[in-house]
This record gives structure tokens, sequence and C-alpha cells, in this order.
């Protein structure tokens, strides 16, 4: 059976493309808000952080409704790092929206959302929005996009999609570029005509795959998914198949059943074929699990989750800070506060140590990692983090593979030379060139992940805060060998009384150094680029100003809430040793001595 009056779709876009903004307005005018409310925030990204960064990290889910028709949106979050949750949502969809930026054109993540919505043979309408931008060039973004179906190995079908123009912030869509724009009904027609109703056997026997898992203290896990087969009952017992071992099962009770409308779960006795559901009341429901009848339990496939790339030690804090900012420290707190983290994250691993004191957590990139960094911090945990490394593999040959990276740069034409010469010497390869809009070029590379750790401070510093850095994981591919150059960056100490802690920051922070517990200020100085302390200036702020400061990527973001603490060894690791020939705790004291 088709559920004509049921559409499933996802927004899929490249970062700031304009997705939360283009859902918003699909909720005003599809009559949630009345018309004298104004949306006062913008409502998708509720989460604090999502806010501050401005980039989605959970997927959430809304439903409008056009002329009786319910279309369930599932929101996907921005970031190729989340690589993992876009291709669980895609499976509950039957189509997706591609929001293209009019100006910005196609990008590494546009390419890679778009490759995963290929790949599961979804059908696509091709948004190209803000063209109400001066800049906009609409129709060559068009022609970017059919370059990206091709190469991305589109079927003809996918290859005549629609395509939509809008402008999100004035809420509206137009099919043609001379047409005159009224509102969203353009977009929302095509959706209803090109998305095709959700199909499933409603005599069948009970089948939910759990997609995501969201929390809430009250009911606490909620599991969200759609009906594949049959249909779910209030109160109903079904059979819970685990993700990873079906022979794990257990009988469970639907205790409440909820759908979505607006941003709301409204509660229902009864969901059919085709609807996306939340379930509470059952507290081990997993991602991937399958609910299914008691009489006949078998699983839904789970789509492969993406494998990490990246991998941080989380430490406990045992620097004389320890304890002034945050109120869970111990290793306790945070061996419980990671592996709850499992529950809601699939993406993400968490190892034991050989040490009681540290864990390794391996994720997609730095940016997912940093974000869960960001998170615990601000919950009042406090711990110290390693420098991220790469995660190799091998082949079936025993080679050894990483991780590779597409970088995506647009900078102003004088910095062209540097940023290749910086790239080619962390093993990137060129592999495109172009103009861009406004005496700017675009570069595309191919490169190893671990080549760009701790690249983007000094991208910014090297373009002057021009330039604009847009990386998305790509393969694995074989090993490039050991990369050399010379790591920049200031050693730092700083004096607590007692001791010297000392860590390496990127050289030019803009003058900043951040080196703040709490609201109490250390003593520090950075020693100059070649372990002398040449160059002493002590300028700290506070955290609190620092987790404000909207950051420029995901890698200064990751620099400015991790406080690296480190003992002169690990410290050492970070620098060439002949630069740090004359720096001793001797020499610092001495240094510390002359400032007094
Ligand atoms: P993430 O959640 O970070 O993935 O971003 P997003 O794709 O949801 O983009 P968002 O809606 O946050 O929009 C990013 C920026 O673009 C915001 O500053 C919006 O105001 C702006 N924007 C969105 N749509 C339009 C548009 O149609 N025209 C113009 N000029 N700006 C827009």
């Amino acid at each position: 059976t088709k559920r004509e009056d049921i559409r499933n779709i996802a927004i899929i876009a490249h970062v700031d493309h304009g997705k939360t903004t283009l859902v918003d307005e699909l909720l005003k005018q599809s009559g949630v808000f009345r018309s004298n409310q104004t949306v006062q925030e913008r409502v998708m990204d509720s989460n604090d952080i999502e806010r501050e960064r401005g980039i989605t990290i959970l997927a959430k889910n809304t439903a409008v409704f056009y002329n009786d028709v319910k279309i369930n949106i599932i929101d996907t979050p921005g970031h190729a790092d989340f690589g993992g949750e876009v291709e669980r949502v895609l499976k509950m969809v039957n189509g997706v929206v591609l929001v293209v930026d009019a100006y910005e054109g196609a990008m590494p993540q546009t390419k890679f959302v778009l490759k995963k919505a290929l790949e599961l043979e979804l059908p696509v309408i091709v948004c190209i929005n803000k063209i109400d931008r001066p800049e906009a060039r609409p129709s060559e973004v068009i022609d970017e996009v059919l370059d990206l179906f091709i190469e991305l190995d589109a079927s003809d079908e996918q290859l005549d999609c629609p395509f939509v123009y809008a402008s999100a912030k004035e809420g509206v869509a137009i099919l043609e570029l001379d047409h005159s724009p009224e509102n969203m009904k353009p977009l929302f027609e095509t959706i209803i005509n090109y998305i095709p109703a959700p199909e499933g056997d409603p005599d069948a026997e009970t089948q939910v795959l759990i997609s995501t898992i969201d929390y809430n203290e009250y009911v606490g896990r909620i599991g969200v998914g759609k009906v594949d087969n049959g249909s779910l009952r209030l109160n109903q017992e079904v059979m819970l198949l685990n993700a990873h071992d079906p022979e794990k099962r257990k009988k469970v009770k639907i205790g409440k059943l909820y759908e979505f409308e607006g941003l709301k779960k409204i509660e229902v006795e009864k969901a059919d074929i085709g609807a996306i559901v939340a379930i509470s009341g059952i507290p081990d429901i997993h991602i991937g699990d399958t609910l299914c009848s008691l009489e006949n339990p078998v699983p839904i496939p789970f789509q492969k989750i993406s494998e990490p790339t990246i991998a941080m030690h989380f430490i406990v804090n045992d620097s004389p800070f320890a304890g002034q900012e945050g109120k869970f420290v111990t290793s306790r707190h945070l061996r419980e506060r990671l592996f709850r983290e499992l529950n809601t994250d699939v993406s993400l691993r968490v190892e034991e140590t050989e040490s009681t004191e540290s864990y390794k957590v391996s994720g997609r990139g730095e940016l997912h990692l940093s974000v869960l960094i960001e998170n615990m911090r601000r919950e009042g945990y406090e711990f110290a983090v390693s420098k991220a490394e790469v995660l190799y593999r091998t082949d079936e040959n025993g080679k050894l593979l990483e991780p590779m990276e597409t970088a995506i740069i647009d900078v102003p034409e004088e910095y062209t030379g540097t940023v290749i010469e910086k790239l080619s010497q962390r093993k990137g390869e060129l592999q495109g060139m172009s103009t861009a809009n406004g005496g700017y070029s675009r570069l595309e590379f191919s490169i190893p992940a671990r080549g760009l750790i701790g690249y983007r401070g000094e991208f910014m510093t090297d373009t002057r805060g021009n330039g604009i850095i847009n990386t998305v994981f790509d393969c694995y591919g074989p090993y490039k060998g050991d990369i050399q150059y010379r790591k920049q960056g200031s050693l730092i100490a700083f004096e607590t009384g007692e001791s010297i802690t000392y860590g390496l920051f990127n050289a030019q922070e803009r003058g900043t150094l951040f080196i703040g517990a709490g609201e109490k200020v250390y003593a520090g100085m950075i020693i100059g680029q070649n372990g002398k302390a040449e160059d002493i200036e002590v300028n700290i702020c506070k955290r609190k100003q620092l987790t404000n400061t909207r950051s420029s990527g995901a890698d200064d973001a990751l620099k400015l809430t991790t406080p690296r603490i480190l003992s002169l060894e690990q410290a050492l690791e970070f620098i060439d040793t002949d630069e740090l020939l004359e720096v001793t705790p001797e020499n610092l004291r001495i240094r510390k001595k002359i400032l007094d």
C-alpha cells in the first residue's frame, strides 16, 4: 500500500547553505505557526552549541502539512564528520531536497551528502537557495550541480531531477528564474509531486527500524524510526532485536507512541505504514534495533555506520587546575560520561587504555570530537585531551592505508602560492584550480587527514583570515609516507605556584593566549618559536569569553576549547627538539625572575 497522505524527506546541504532557514520557512508557511506569531528563534537548532556554532549536530524531525499531506522532514547534520548520521537518516526517507547556495555552488559537503543519496537510489530535488544574494549565479550553479551528478554516476532518472530556486530568507520559491516569487508553494508542490509516497504492506508483520535515539529526562530513551511494515499500537507487545546481535532479543511493550507535528511529538494510539514514530518506555532501545512482531521476528538490515577516522585520548586532568573549573574530574566520571555518549552516537568509539586515567575516543574527524569535548566541558567535566591522531588500516595484502580527505579552499589569489606550498609539504595533491568570484581562487586538494591536523590555524594566519577551507572525508588510500614540515607554534609555560606546565599552541592566535581556567587567570608566557624565551607576552583571557568567540573553523574551535596541558615530555613531542634546546624548567624560572 502507498501512503499518499505522507511524504518522508530529508533536507541535505553543505554547512550554511540555508537548510535550517528553509525548514523554518516551510514550518511557518505550513500553518504550524499562526500568522501573528513570529518564529523568534531558529527553531531547528535548539541545542545551545548548535546555535553558537551554527551547525546542526543532532538529526531532528519535523512535520509540515501541505494540502492534507504530511511531510516528515528529517533534519540531517550539516557536517561530513557526522557521516554515520546522514546515512542512517536517509534510510527513513523516499527522497531528498539538496540545498545549494546560489553563490557558493557545490561544496564538499554537497558532494558528500549527494553521493550518499544517489547510492541509496533516492530521488533528488535540487533547491538553489539564496537567489536574493546580489552575487547569486543560479544558472552556473545548476551546471555545477549537474556536473556533480555525472561525476557521482547518477542514474538517468536522477539526472532528470527538478530544480527549484529559492530564497529561504525571504520565504519564496520559483520554478523558473523569470517567475515572480510569492511563497514556498512551488517547493511544497515539487515535493508532493516528485517524491514518492512511502510504501509497505499494512497486513504484514510489524517491522520498525530504530534510526535515531532521543533522550528526555522524564521518559528516558526515545527510539525514532519508520514503520516499514505492519503497524504499531500503543501497549503492543513486540520483539526488540539487537542491532549487532539479532540473537539477542527481548519482549518489550510500546509504552508511549508519538508522531511528529510541527516541532512537537504528538501521542497517538496507532501508527501505520510509512509513519515516522517515536517510542518511549523501552529503556534499552538502541540505534539499529528492529521492533517486530512476536510471532515472526525478522530484523531489518542496518546501514553500516561509517568507521571512525580519527582518535584522541581523553585524560584525567592531573594539572594543578584540576577541580577549579568543573565538578566532574575523576576517571569514573569521565568513563561514565563517555560510555553514555555511545547510546546516541553510533559513529563514536570509546576504548579503555592501559592507564585508568586515559580513554581513547575515536570519531569521524576533528569536528566530531571537538563537539563532544565542548559538550562535556559545558556539563562540568574537566579533562585534558591529546593531539588528534588518524586511524590507519591495512588492505588485504597488508599494505598500510590512511584516511584521505578532500579539501576545497577559497583564497584571494595572492595567497594561493603559500597555500599550495604548505599543503604540498603536508602531502596534499592539487586536483584542480579555478577562478572564483571577486579575485578568489578555488583550490581542490586530495590530502591525508593527518596532514590537516593543526593546519587550520596556520591557514587562517597565512591568508590573513580571508581564506575558507572545507574538508570532507574521501576514502582510505595508500599511506603517503612521512610528512616533514616544521611544526609551528609557541611553547608555553605557565606557572601555578609550585609547578610549571608546558604546552604548545599555534604560533599566531591573533595575539591571544588562552590559558584561563574559569574565572581565574594564571600567569603565563609565550616562548618564541625558536624555543627561546624571547617573545614574552602575557595576554590571558577567561574561558568564558573564549567559548563565546565564534570560531572560524573546526580546528580553531578545538583549540579554543582544549587548552592542552602537557608535561615537558609531552610538549617536546610537539616541537622539533633543536628548537627546544634552551627551554628547560631552569631556563623558564630564570626568565620568570627577569620578568618579575
Ligand atoms: P547548518 O545548520 O550550519 O548546516 O547551516 P544551514 O544549512 O542550516 O544554514 P542556515 O539556515 O543556518 O543559514 C546559514 C546562513 O545563511 C544564515 O545566516 C542565514 O540567514 C543565511 N541564509 C539562509 N537562507 C538564505 C537566503 O535565502 N538568502 C540569504 N541571503 N541568506 C540566507
